[in-house]
């Protein structure tokens, strides 16, 4: 693998306790069943991104908010032991820290709920109060685990100040507006938030190009579909590209996406390729779904590189 540069990436997001039950099957309403096995982790989509930028050797610092409870040290502790730098981390008196109870079925699909508490609280204001760090990035990772008005006021900060963004729509709401989203420069929706982000069916590989192609259509930069084991479809005015999947046997697919996120960023920050950060994107993803959890899932650099060798000498 080519040594890359290190680049210095901001998370303006959120963090969660992530409360993990293995089932053998979901409920049905009404009905209690018994499951094997549970794990608690730390995740939220944005410490995820965070982390896994970190974990493959960028500097990266995290906007978000802590609530008051038995939860927040140990957010604050987990972030800083993985290398991401806290300074920006806010406590919210009054407020849980951000939960997500999360069901993992035997073929490695998950189903999460999410309880924002702090992250909720998120501000246009924190970004603010981040700016001078912020200037000096060479990308900021956003999500929708906090307020759109956070995620806005982050945007246009971007744009202002000639750093890239990169949005992950997660979790999608309709209530997005196109219009103050138009400037970042990724925007990363999985093919069910890409459908309710554009209110376009998403059944096909050529539903999915039409889908993108509006949002490129209405100022954003370049549009990056995840397809899960399908691989990714990269949507920009220079045209349509697809990006390979990589096949694994998946565990836990919980956190994918911010893997894919989180290394894409490392890697296109470092000064590679668009295609060539995407693929190694995909292989991190990949490698992280053979794995249970989130942020423990996820690879360091070393172990990555072998990963990506063992790839790499099964096609010779
Ligand atoms: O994307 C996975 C994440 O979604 C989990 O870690 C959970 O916390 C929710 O935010």
């Amino acid at each position: 693998m080519t040594e890359t540069a290190k680049p210095r990436i901001a998370v303006i997001g959120s963090n969660m306790v992530d409360l993990v039950t293995y089932v053998n099957r979901m409920p049905v309403r009404g009905e209690t069943v018994e499951a094997p096995s549970f794990e608690m982790g730390h995740g939220g989509k944005g410490a995820n991104q965070a982390v896994a930028a970190a974990k493959l050797g960028a500097s990266v610092f995290m906007v978000t908010a802590v609530g008051d409870d038995m939860f927040a040290d140990n957010t604050i502790k987990n972030l800083a032991s993985l290398g991401v730098d806290t300074t920006y981390v806010r406590r919210v008196a009054g407020r849980s820290s951000g939960v997500a109870p999360i069901m993992v079925e035997p073929s490695g699909e998950n189903s999460i709920l999410i309880v924002k508490g702090a992250n909720a609280e998120l501000s246009p204001a924190d970004v603010e109060n981040a700016a001078e760090a912020l200037k000096t990035c060479d990308l900021i990772l956003l999500q929708l685990e906090v307020p759109l008005e956070t995620v806005y006021a982050a945007i246009a900060f971007g744009k202002r100040h000639g750093v890239r963004t990169v949005l992950n729509p997660a979790p999608a709401t309709p209530e997005l507006d196109p219009e103050r989203v138009r400037d970042v420069s990724f925007f990363v929706p999985n093919e069910t938030e890409l459908a309710i982000l554009t209110g376009m069916p998403v059944g096909t590989d050529q539903e999915i190009g039409a889908a993108a192609r509006s949002l490129v259509a209405k100022g954003v930069e370049t549009v990056i579909v995840t397809l899960g084991s399908r691989g990714a479809l990269v949507m920009s005015a220079a045209g349509v590209r697809r990006i390979d999947p990589v096949p694994v046997e998946p565990v836990d697919t919980t956190g994918a996406g911010d893997a894919f996120v989180g290394s894409f960023a490392r890697y296109f920050a470092g000064g590679i390729s668009l295609e060539a950060a995407l693929a190694r994107a995909s292989r991190y993803a990949a490698d992280s779904v053979t794995r249970r959890g989130t942020q423990k899932a996820y690879a360091l650099e070393a172990q990555f590189e072998t990963f990506c060798r063992s790839l790499d000498s099964a096609v010779r």
